[in-house]
């Protein structure tokens, strides 16, 4: 199959209507889209990224529901959520916090209604709904009349496009096409929060920072190991899950207590050769003043220490130095800040890439 490169919307809603599978830029990454009611489209979708069918698809919306005076109950008539949501005492929260924070990253888990085959929702009785902000793909979404399910547009457990080449890398002749919307503005996924009958539960960090998030529910937002993080920690998959998120090289994170230092201790145990083959990722450059770095490639994702920065530079940079045959493994410092929003969201994809290895001080 020949993966067309499209730059108009209503040419990637024409192979969507036609139950082909296209990846779509979104304001996070960009998605690798498919009808989310037609459950061989979706298969499409599980085949092209190599995903194993245990791990579910985020279905996104049109921002039209917003427009609807009450949008959970428009997406339960309809049949995207279980009407028992409609009698929640804090229905009224969940739809200002979508009112409030889309369309955006935002990704809302919640009991799904009978349009959703199971294969999207590998058997869970709840699904992922994400209003993207890019407005190419609304505009793909004012032509269709489905919703789209939209994993991120890469082969499983590999990093996340986020510009159209990066998709071709990983799914050319895989997708019938891929919609050129240029490179996307956050760079990181979106935020996933589980919200039940009484409780919020923040399962990924995104852009949209738990504080955000208690604020607009006005309750406290519980933290909890994603779906894929419980599943690759428990003995359904051993094994399988370890490099979600992962570059092929080695990447080692260079905790925040060295920053500080002049040098890195690891750096010794390394061999000569393999130190001269090594990449940084550098957040803001905090390492310049390192004596034993200046054979290596640097790069700093924000010379401004902006985080916004950080985040849109962090996969194209990973993927770069992953592709480039000079370097054998990469190096990373991290964010000052690892607890809220873009901050949290960075370390968190820096420890997968990493496969929570830290370096070790001896
Ligand atoms: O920003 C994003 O969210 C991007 C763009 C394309 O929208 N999408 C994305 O999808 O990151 P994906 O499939 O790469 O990650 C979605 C995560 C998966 O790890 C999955 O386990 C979790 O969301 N998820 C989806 N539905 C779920 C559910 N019903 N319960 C628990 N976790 C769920
Ligand atoms: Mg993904």
């Amino acid at each position: 199959m020949k993966t067309l490169r499209l730059t108009k919307a209503v040419d990637a809603a024409a192979l969507l209507k036609q139950d082909e599978v296209v990846a779509l830029p979104t304001e996070t990454v960009y998605g690798l889209a498919g009808n989310a009611t037609n459950p061989e489209t979706v298969k499409k979708i599980f085949t092209a990224k190599e995903r194993p069918s245990f791990d579910p698809l985020i279905v996104h919306i049109s921002e039209k529901t917003l427009h609807h005076s009450s949008p959970v109950k428009a997406l339960v008539i309809e049949n995207i959520l279980n009407s028992d949501v409609l009698s929640w005492k804090n229905l009224g929260k969940i739809e200002s916090v979508m009112k409030h924070f889309w369309p955006g990253p935002l990704t809302i888990i919640l009991p799904k209604g009978s349009k959703i085959p199971a294969e999207v929702t590998s058997n869970q009785p709840t699904v992922g709904i994400r209003c993207p902000k890019h407005p190419l793909f609304q505009e793909v979404l004012a032509h269709i009349s489905f919703p789209l399910a939209a994993p991120s547009a890469n082969r499983f457990g590999r990093i996340s496009p986020t510009n159209a080449d990066h998709v071709i890398t990983e799914l050319d002749g895989r997708i019938s096409g891929v919609l050129d919307g240029g490179n996307c503005e956050v760079g990181v996924e979106s935020t996933i929060v589980q919200i039940t009958e009484d409780s919020v539960t923040l399962l990924r960090p995104g852009k949209i920072s738990k504080s955000e998030l208690e604020v607009a529910f006005g309750t406290t937002v519980a933290t909890a190991p994603s779906l894929m993080q419980k599943i690759s920690e428990s003995a359904v998959a051993p094994g399988m899950l370890d490099e979600h998120y992962a570059p092929r090289k080695p990447l080692y994170l260079i905790p925040v207590s060295f920053q500080d230092s002049k040098s890195i201790p690891i750096v010794s145990s390394f061999p000569e050769s393999s130190l001269e083959s090594s990449a940084w990722i550098s957040m803001s450059g905090f390492h310049h003043s390192f004596q034993n770095l200046e054979k290596q490639e640097l790069r700093i994702l924000s010379h401004e220490n902006s985080y916004e920065e950080m985040a849109r530079n962090l996969f194209s940079t990973m993927r770069e130095l992953d592709e480039n045959p000079k370097i054998t493994h990469i190096f990373a410092d991290v964010p000052e800040n690892t607890k809220e929003g873009l901050g949290a969201s960075i370390f968190d994809r820096l420890k997968r890439a990493s496969r929570n290895k830290p370096i070790q001080t001896n």
